[in-house]
This record gives structure tokens, sequence and C-alpha cells, in this order.
């Protein structure tokens, strides 16, 4: 059986990549590795543990020793890496984290497969799983093309940066078969509440002030999550080596006005009277180096491999809000202990 080894499966998106491999592919050994952080969650997969082609390994992709017996254990036919520390605001209070998992651990990734494949790359695959961050800020006008210089404002995307350079550079010298997408916004099911959407859905029940950073007036593009695991399906079975994808909702939205429509929506699904949940939007201090907008020209997937979002903004979000009410389970969960902490630190 081919295997495809797939890491930080146990997180938001890495959730939805996992259920999709394993389902669309029974033929395909999915292994999935995750060292299960604060945002790896072996609950977003339960639906999936027990399939006949799934495997999970709990271990870290900065254990150098560890990535190489596993890649020396089996013989991995493609490998997408989605393990990484995620959140722009942790990588302010705490860089150096962001650089072990997100250039070390992604070396430690690059250097087993290289070792592993040994110049063999017929049928290989590198996919390495990126984001538009990594293009820094757009001002009012223009889109991010795949052209765009690299120009990273925080921790987080100055180590996602770096780690798209070395999978570029093991591409160019030792001709590693590589591709790079980089992606907008992700939200739907399973998104860790530390991210404006999650986080505001959660206070919005709970009744608790919702902290807009600076004057609200950041742009963001958002693509619900499933049609970005779509695009990594498509990409890695038919995109070309050595190339990048831009992947992009079509969906600009300043922060203050999505916020006022998730209000809205709570407030329906709620049955709060119209309005209550607006009274919970509290400006807050700005978050340092922010971005002012991103917005992603995903045209060059569109036009080489057909894909385009399967559903709207207004269908997303309405999935996105009634999932989060049908699995307080969940939210309750992931919402005691640490990020306890985590929130008093982060919003004092
Ligand atoms: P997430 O934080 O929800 O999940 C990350 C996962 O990686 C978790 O399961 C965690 O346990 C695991 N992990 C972290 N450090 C690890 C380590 N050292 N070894 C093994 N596993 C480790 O992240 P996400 O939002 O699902 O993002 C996944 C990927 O997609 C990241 O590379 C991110 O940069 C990229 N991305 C995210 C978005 C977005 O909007 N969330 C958009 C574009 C790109
Ligand atoms: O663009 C892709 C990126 O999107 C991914 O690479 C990151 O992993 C992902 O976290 C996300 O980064 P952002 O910083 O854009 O997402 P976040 O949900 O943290 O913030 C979205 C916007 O909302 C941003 O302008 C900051 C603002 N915000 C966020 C939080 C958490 C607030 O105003 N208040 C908040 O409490």
């Amino acid at each position: 059986m081919k295997k495809i080894l797939i890491t930080g499966g146990a997180g938001f998106i890495g959730s939805h990549v996992v259920r999709r491999f394993v389902n669309n592919y029974p033929d395909v050994q999915i292994y999935n590795l995750d060292a299960l952080t604060y945002a790896g969650n072996l609950e977003n997969i339960r639906d999936i543990e027990n399939a006949p082609n799934y495997v999970f390994v709990k271990g870290n992709i900065t254990d150098t020793a560890f990535v190489d017996s596993l890649f020396s254990e089996h013989d991995f036919e493609g490998v997408i890496n989605l393990a990484a520390e995620s959140h722009v605001d942790r990588s302010i209070t705490d860089p150096l984290i962001f650089v072990k998992t997100n250039v070390i651990g992604t070396m430690n990734l690059l250097n087993a497969a290289k070792d592993s494949w040994k110049g063999n790359y017929e049928g290989k695959r590198f996919y390495h799983v990126s984001t538009d961050e990594v293009y820094g800020t757009l001002g009012k006008e223009g889109l991010f093309t795949e052209t765009t210089p690299y120009s990273p404002n925080s921790p987080y995307s100055a180590s996602k940066a770096a780690s798209d350079h070395f999978v570029r550079a093991y591409g160019e010298t030792y001709g590693l078969p590589y591709i790079i997408t980089n992606c907008s916004n992700n939200y739907g099911p399973y998104h860790f509440p530390e991210k404006l959407i999650p986080l505001f859905i959660n206070n919005i029940i709970n009744n608790k002030p919702l902290p807009v950073y600076g004057d609200g007036r950041y742009t963001r593009d958002w693509l619900f999550v499933e049609d970005h695991a779509a695009a990594i399906d498509l990409v890695y079975h038919n995109g070309k080596n050595h190339e990048t994808y831009n992947i992009g909702g079509f969906n600009e939205w300043q922060n203050i006005d999505l916020v006022k429509l998730l209000c809205t929506k709570m407030d329906e699904k709620l049955g709060r009277e119209s309005g209550e949940s607006e009274k919970l939007i509290t400006y807050v201090k700005d978050r340092p180096g922010h971005d002012l907008r991103y917005a992603i020209d995903a045209s060059k997937i569109n036009k080489e491999l057909g894909w385009e979002p399967s559903v709207t903004f207004e269908q997303g979000l309405e999935k996105t809000i009634d999932w989060y009410l049908q699995n307080e389970e969940w939210l309750n969960s992931v919402t005691s202990g640490a990020y306890k902490e985590y929130y008093q630190k982060q919003y004092q």
C-alpha cells in the first residue's frame, strides 16, 4: 500500500485534510504525525480513527532522530506538511518556538525525505502548506500573486517564510520535488478559539466582551476550511513540482464588518434580541505589526487546476456557527485549563 505522511493532522486544517484523504483514498495508508500541542486534539478526527487506512503517530517534527527513524521505517510516497505553530499573537509573546517548529521542524522533514528518497524522486512529492502572510501587507488596492516578493511582518510569518525558502532551496539544490501553497484565512469547524471567528463565537455564547484590535479596519480574505482541504487534495495530486499556488476565498472582509455580521447571525441562532451581541464589541489595544490587508489572487490554481471555493461565505459561516452550537462539549473542553491562562495573559 502507498503511504502518505500528513503532519499536524490533529489541528484545525490538518484534521480536515486527514479526513478527506482517509475517506477519498482507501487504497492509500495515511499516517498522521502530530505532537498534540495545545492546538492538536484527537477529538478533531475521532470519526476516522478506526479506518483501516489510518495510522496516528504521536511525535514532534523538531526531534531529528525521531523523524529520521520514521522515514527509515516507512517508504512514504509523499509528505504534506501542516504541523506548525500558527497563531500570530503567540508568536509575538514567544517567537522562538515558532522558529523551532516551523523552521527546524520543516528542515527535519526535508532532510528525512531527501535521505530516504535518495535522489529517486519518481512519484514522490513534498507538499508544504504555507500562508499568504509571508507576503506581508497590502495597501487598500491590489492582490497577492505567486510572484509577490516575500516581506513577512510577524515572527509567525517570518518563520513560515523561512520554511518556504528552505523548501524551495531543497528543490533547487537537491532536485527535491516540492510544491508550496500559500492560503488566506481559513474558518470552519474545529478552529481553535484563539483565532478571530471561533473566539468571538465562544465569547458571544458566553456573553463575554469581543476584543476588536485597533479600529477594526483590518481586512482578511476568508476561505471555508473544507475548500482549502479540497484545494490541497487537488494540488497534491495534479499540481506541478517546483511550483507555488495561491489559494484564497475571493472574500474580503474588514474585521469590524465581519464581527457585526457574526453578531447578527448569533442573535438569530441564540434567539436573542437583534443588536444584543453587538453590545459586546470592545475596542482593545492593537496587535503590534498588524498587517492591514490580505487578499489573494487565486487565478493560477483556478485556471490550471480548476479549483474554486464550493461554498459562499454566507453558507460557510452558517455551517460554522451551527457546528459550534452543536459541539459545545468540544468548545468547553478546549477552553478549559491552559486556555484560561492564555486568555488572561493575552487580553488582561
Ligand atoms: P493549528 O495550530 O490548528 O494546528 C497545528 C497542528 O500542528 C496541531 O495539531 C499541533 O499539535 C501540530 N504541531 C504543532 N507543533 C508540532 C510539532 N513540533 N510537531 C508535530 N506536530 C506539531 O494550525 P492550522 O490553523 O490548522 O494551520 C495548519 C497549517 O496551515 C500551518 O502550517 C499554517 O501555517 C497553515 N495555514 C493556516 C491558515 C489558517 O487560517 N489557519 C491559513 C493558511 C495557512
Ligand atoms: O492569512 C492566513 C493566516 O490567517 C494564517 O497563516 C494564520 O495561521 C491564521 O492564524 C490567520 O492569521 P490572522 O492573524 O489573520 O488571524 P486571526 O484570527 O488571529 O486574526 C484575524 C484578524 O482579526 C486580524 O486582523 C486580527 C484580528 N483580531 C484577532 C483576534 C484573535 C482581533 O481584532 N481580535 C482578536 O481577539
